[in-house]
């Protein structure tokens, strides 16, 4: 019984510290790991968790949803950027409008970095209008 309890104990300390969906302040944060595990230059995908997570050149993180912005369908990876499979709008790898009929660029989850970890608040993603270096999080 001592036995099961302790590997419970281990189970839920692992599972709060590393990639877990952590409540605080009414806000759902994902640990994705530490930002030294991304590389720069390369698009990571947590689809259950509905973002892409962008690691740019200069080092900079941004959290992009899955969502199409047309009518939500799941975007896909491509060389460019991403590309959705419904009525074939394209971003580019910040998520602007590259070809219609999506309008708007895709929604963003704000991104923390809290002892070198990367925080996605899944919380709600938000609009924007358009690509601003400001958008960028770093470690
Ligand atoms: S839902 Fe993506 S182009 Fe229509």
């Amino acid at each position: 019984m001592a036995g099961i309890a302790a590997l419970e104990a281990i189970y839920l300390i692992k599972g709060g510290i590393n990639k877990s969906s952590v409540s605080s302040n009414e806000k759902e944060l994902f640990n994705a790991g530490s930002a030294e595990n991304f590389s720069n230059g390369k698009t990571y995908p947590y689809l259950s968790n509905q973002f892409f997570l962008r690691r740019f050149e200069d080092g900079g993180f941004l959290a992009m949803s899955i969502k199409c912005t047309h009518l939500g369908c799941v975007v896909n990876q491509d060389s460019k950027g991403f590309a959705c499979p419904c009525h074939a709008s394209k971003f580019n790898k910040y998520g602007e409008v590259m070809a219609a009929p999506a309008t708007r660029p895709l929604d963003l989850f704000p991104v923390i970095i809290e002892n070198g970890e990367v925080l996605i608040d899944t919380t709600k993603p938000f609009k924007r209008t358009s690509y601003l270096k400001s958008q960028l999080t770093y470690a």
